[in-house]
This record gives C-alpha cells, sequence and structure tokens, in this order.
C-alpha cells in the first residue's frame, strides 16, 4: 500500500519526510516524491522506484524549506512512471497533492476539467484533485480541499500545499487512514504511526469525512460540512525502536523470534490464574449482550482468516457457542441472515482491510453486534466495532504476518475462555488454561531454538517448485497458513490441505519432487496423520513432520522431524505455526526474496 508523510515546524521538512517514507517502505510501492515549501517557493521532485532512487536526487541539494508532504506510491491508474508519480500538481504548480486510494468518478471529473480547458500531465486519477482544489480556492486553502471532497466519489487520503499558503498543509481522509501526529511547535501527519512516532507520540485519528489544516503552531480538525472537531490526543504505545530491525536482517525473523513476547503482551493483564478467567475489559460495553451470544462469526482475510479458522475449533472445545468462519471478500456479498443477538468478530493487525472493514458495515446493517480484535490502535476497524480487543503487539513491519497471527490464536482463546467460564467450562479446566497459556512463552522459545534444524531442513528443500500442507481439526488451518507464508515470502507454489480429503484428490500430486510438511501434534487427530504420512512414504513422497517433543513413532518414520513441546491440544497451533513461518523464511532467504517486501504484496489492503 501507499504512504502519506507530511511535515510542517521549524525544523527542515526534508530529512523528516525522508526518513518518514523510509518506514513506509514496508507497504509496498513503486514510486516516490515530495513536495516541500520555504515560503512561496516549492521544491519537488519524484522518482521511480525505490526511495533510494528519490535519495539520489535530493541527497546533495540543500532544500531549506520547513514544511512538505511526501509519498510513496502503489499504482492503481497509471503505469509506475517518474510522470505518474505523486505529488501531482494543477496547471500553475500552486497546489501540490498527494493521494492514498481511489477517486472513482475521476473520469467524470477529468473530462469536465479538459472541457474547461484543463491539460493533464499524467494518467493518474489523483491529479483530478490539484485542479479541483485549484479551481475551489479562492484564498483559504482548507475551504477549497472541503469544497473538493464534496465533489469526490471512491476513497481518499490526501495531503495539500498551496504555493499561496505557506506553512500550511491541509489532510483529508474518506477510506485511507490518516493519523495526525501532534508535536511541540510542529505537527505531522502520516497513513501510518511509524512514519512519525521518533518525533512525536502523540496522535489523532481523522474519521472518513474529516479534515484538518496544520500549521507549525496547531491544528484544526472539521467534518467536510464544516463543523469543527475537538478530539484528545492518544497516546501511541509502542516506541521507535520497535520498528527498527535491531540487529535482525528482516522484520519477518525479527518478528518471528518477537513471539514469545508477542504472547505475554496479548496476555498481560488479562489473566486471573486463581479463578481460570480472563479480564478483558475492552468488550465490557458489550459484555451484556456477549455472554448470551450462542452465535458469532469470524471475519478476515489472509493469516487474520486461517486465525479465525483456529479460532472456530478453540470456541467449539471451550464454549456453546456456534461459531462460523468466513472470507470477509465473500461474506460482504451473501445474503446475511443473523439469529437474534448474533456477534461479528472482525480480526484485522491493519484495523484498515478494505474487505473486512466493507464486511462488518454490510453485517452491521444487517443488525449483528460487532466487536474486533485489532493490532493498530484507532484504526477504522477498531473504531466502527462496538468493542473490541487489542492485540498490543506493536508494529508488525515485515508484510508476511507472523507474531500477529500468534496473538490473534491468544486473543481467541482469552475470549474463548471467558464465554466458557460463564457457560459450562469449570474452574479446573480455566485454570488449566491458564497455566498453559503461562507456559507458552518459553515453549514458543524452545520451538525458536531450533532455528537452525529448521534452517537446515529449508536448506534441503527450497529448490522444490510445489509444496503441501496437511493438517487435521486445529492442524488444518496451520496448513494453510504455512502454505500461504511459503508462498508469499518465497514465491514456492504451495497448497494447505485438510488431510482428510488426501484421498479426495491430492494424494495424485505425491511424488518425490514434492515435500509435504505434516502438522502431527499428539492429538486427537494423531493416529489419522500417520496413515496419513504412511500413505505419502509409501508413494515416496518426502515428508517434513511438525510432531511434539519425544513423538518417537514419528521420528522412526520421518526423516525431518521438527519437535514442538507437549501442550494442550488447542494451543498446539500456536507452536506449530512457528516452524512453518522459520521454513517460509528460510527458502525466501536462500532463494534472496525481497522478504519484507515480497513482491505484488502490500502490508494493509485498503483497496478491493
Ligand atoms: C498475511 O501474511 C498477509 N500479509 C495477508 O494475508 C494479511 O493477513 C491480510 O491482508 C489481512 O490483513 P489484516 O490482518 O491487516 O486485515
Ligand atoms: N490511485 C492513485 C494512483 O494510482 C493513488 C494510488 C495509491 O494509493 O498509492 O496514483
Amino acid at each position: 500500500m501507499c504512504g502519506i508523510v507530511c511535515y510542517v515546524g521549524r525544523e527542515k521538512a526534508k530529512p523528516i519526510l525522508m526518513e518518514g517514507l523510509k518506514h513506509l517502505e514496508y507497504r509496498g510501492y513503486d514510486s516516490a516524491g515530495l513536495a516541500i515549501q520555504n515560503k512561496k517557493h516549492i521544491d519537488y521532485y519524484r522518482a521511480v522506484g525505490k526511495i533510494i532512487e528519490l535519495e539520489r536526487k535530493t541527497n546533495d541539494l540543500d532544500i531549506p524549506g520547513t514544511s512538505g508532504i511526501a509519498h510513496t506510491r502503489w499504482a492503481t491508474h497509471g503505469e509506475p512512471t517518474e510522470k505518474n508519480a505523486h505529488p501531482h500538481r494543477d496547471e500553475k504548480d500552486n497546489i501540490y497533492v498527494i493521494h492514498n486510494g481511489i477517486i472513482e468518478n475521476f473520469h467524470h471529473l477529468k473530462k469536465k476539467l479538459e472541457k474547461s480547458g484543463v491539460q493533464f500531465r499524467s494518467e493518474t486519477d489523483t491529479e483530478v484533485l490539484a485542479h479541483l482544489i485549484a479551481q475551489n480556492f479562492d484564498g483559504d486553502l482548507n475551504e477549497a480541499v472541503r469544497k473538493t471532497m464534496s465533489q469526490l466519489e471512491g476513497t481518499f487520503g490526501l495531503a495539500v500545499i498551496n504555493r499561496k499558503t505557506p506553512g500550511e498543509i491541509v489532510v483529508a481522509r474518506r477510506g485511507s487512514p490518516l493519523i495526525i501526529g501532534v508535536g511541540e511547535g510542529e505537527n505531522f501527519a502520516a497513513s501510518d504511526v511509524a512514519a512519525m512516532v521518533r518525533y512525536t507520540n502523540k496522535v489523532v485519528h481523522l474519521n472518513d469525512n474529516e479534515l484538518a489544516l496544520l500549521t507549525k503552531d496547531g491544528v484544526s480538525i472539521s467534518t467536510a460540512q464544516a463543523k469543527a472537531i475537538q478530539r484528545p490526543t492518544e497516546t501511541v504505545e509502542w516506541q521507535p525502536e520497535d520498528a527498527e530491525l535491531n540487529g535482525f536482517p528482516h522484520f519477518m525473523l525479527k518478528e518471528i523470534f518477537e513471539q514469545p513476547e508477542t504472547i505475554l503482551n496479548a496476555t498481560r493483564g488479562r489473566l486471573e490464574p486463581g479463578e481460570g478467567v480472563p479480564k478483558l475489559g475492552g468488550i465490557i460495553p458489550v459484555w451484556d449482550r456477549l455472554k448470551e451470544c450462542r452465535h458469532m462469526v469470524i471475519v478476515a482475510c489472509g493469516t487474520s482468516y486461517y486465525a479465525g479458522h483456529v479460532g472456530r475449533y478453540i470456541f467449539e472445545k471451550l464454549t456453546e457457542v456456534d461459531v462460523e468462519v468466513e472470507l470477509a471478500s465473500e461474506f460482504r456479498y451473501q445474503k446475511l441472515n443473523f439469529p437474534p443477538n448474533t456477534f461479528i468478530i472482525a480480526m484485522s493487525q491493519s484495523g484498515e482491510t478494505a474487505d473486512t472493514l466493507a464486511a462488518i458495515r454490510e453485517a452491521s446493517r444487517k443488525g449483528a453486534n460487532l466487536i474486533g480484535i485489532v493490532n493498530v490502535v484507532g484504526s477504522s476497524i477498531s473504531r466502527e466495532t462496538e468493542a473490541g480487543i487489542y492485540n498490543h503487539a506493536g508494529p508488525e513491519i515485515g508484510v508476511a504476518s507472523t507474531k500477529i497471527f500468534i496473538s490473534q490464536l491468544t486473543i481467541l482463546t482469552l475470549l474463548a475462555l471467558l464465554l466458557g467460564r460463564h457457560q459450562n467450562l469449570s474452574l479446573t479446566d480455566g485454570v488449566e488454561a491458564i497455566k498453559a497459556l503461562t507456559a507458552l512463552p518459553d515453549q514458543v522459545k524452545k520451538v525458536l531454538s531450533q532455528d537452525n534444524h529448521i534452517q537446515a531442513i529449508a536448506e534441503k528443500y527450497y529448490k522444490y517448485n510445489n509444496w503441501l500442507y496437511l493438517g487435521r481439526k486445529y492442524g488444518y488451518p496451520i496448513a494453510m497458513e504455512g502454505a500461504l507464508k511459503l508462498k508469499e515470502v518465497s514465491y514456492i507454489h504451495a497448497e494447505g490441505y485438510a488431510a482428510g480429503e488426501m484421498k479426495h484428490g491430492p494424494i495424485a500430486l505425491i511424488n518425490p519432487e514434492m515435500p509435504t510438511v505434516a502438522i502431527v501434534p499428539k492429538d486427537s487427530m494423531h493416529e489419522k496423520m500417520i496413515n496419513n504420512i504412511h500413505e505419502i512414504l509409501s508413494r515416496k513422497g518426502p515428508v517434513i513432520a511438525i510432531a511434539t517433543e519425544g513423538d518417537d513413532k514419528i521420528k522412526d518414520m520421518v526423516e525431518d522431524v521438527i519437535e514442538i513441546p507437549e501442550t494442550l491440544d488447542y494451543l498446539n497451533p500456536i507452536l506449530s505455526v512457528v516452524p512453518c513461518q522459520l521454513l517460509a523464511y528460510h527458502c525466501a532467504r536462500f532463494l534472496n526474496r525481497d522478504i519484507d517486501q515480497p513482491r505484488n504484496l502490500a502490508k494493509s489492503v485498503t483497496v478491493e
């Protein structure tokens, strides 16, 4: 996804903007640009490719301006070229605008503008913004943007500067996140906190159809209908170094190794060991309805969807609640008939995934209750659900989601445990669950300590072009998530399958050139998985087994075994996913892939 960074203050804007863009790189982009204002002069540079290309153009330049806007583009309209890179200008080079999102009615607007004699310089939808704002400007930039918003259909997070109004930046949002950073004698705006957290941890989230005028001395927020908004600042929980590599070669590896801490962050202050009952303050607003709820739908995309799949089994084990799991991109188009008091759980790391956001809006229209399990505080999904539980996992920079998956499983377990303990789950079961959750961080560390062994297995198989992942019950979603990890970072084709389906087709694929990763912990499915492994081995298919430590049966059958400590069956996924993450990481590394920013992928899919 694209990125926006803005600064207005007393310092030179260029280093701050460039630093900010670098902390948005993980979102995925194809070009970059900036515009910096010094009184009535604007310095303006753009470049195709990585930010280093923009640096090459600007590093040796002394650009004194103390306010400016910068952008990384993920092209939707117009090739990734310098001409289409942002910022875009009006014909008189007064207005400079950057934009995240899609202006759905830009064809109509462009035709109208061309009819009025406007000459376009790019193929983008964004450029219409520059011309409209210029046409609407009559001395007040904020008002010009407000007027322009009423002419737009589609989504935008945008920022504008004007040669004629030095020291002012106007930002506006509809459907694409924009966060304001409040400083002392300086103010910021960005599409992600990571771009400004080293300068301020005081932020204000813009809501849809709101705009803000930033100067070095203040921020004034208002609605598209010109209603002034007073919104208190929120304090960002994490530190600047959380968005740094801290010695790791990639954010993905750093975040895999952060997972023991991630579990602690997800459970901190939420466990009451003696009572076997978690405390989840974020759902208090809906607790009276939630504790009576007997039907839930978990809605998510990608890795968050696979976490929801594990959640379904966990709820089945611990509660009397009937839980479905739906892909947000499918759910939102279904005819939704909910039983009374249905709860939708929207799972999303970014809290900005377009399909998940659209799905909960549709569910809300049909009368469902909404709660969110979200990592980014103040994100759209967190603000459009009635209540929720934050992951508190800190920023996840690697595009491939790892620590958030484990955090989501931990939180789903806490939620199921809380509900279960108000239903038929005994004190003993509750205490046992909390004891097992408390042991998990050290158990994850134990799995991580096998990194060299897992790397050696990856080295053996990274040249194979097709992999199969198999699991049953709790292991089935891990098979799908393990396959997704391998696909998205190493570009190797992989399929995650329910092992019980082997005889219904996939067994035809087994051959010596196709490794199978078998998720085979000591649980109720163990014997059935052993049979599947036999079927594969007898057809000369290589097997990599993820098994409970001390499982001699597996060790006698399979050469490449990765052991996980023993835990409760519904907590096995938190341990069995870690070898899948490391296998994917090391294969990608052997293949020299762009691990933190895999091709074509974005960290947060805020467009459909
Ligand atoms: C997972 O590794 C991918 N990055 C992707 O599938 C991601 O999980 C999905 O886009 C959902 O993102 P969200 O959790 O921010 O909603
Ligand atoms: N739609 C705009 C363009 O293609 C913005 C894309 C983005 O969000 O980066 O330039």
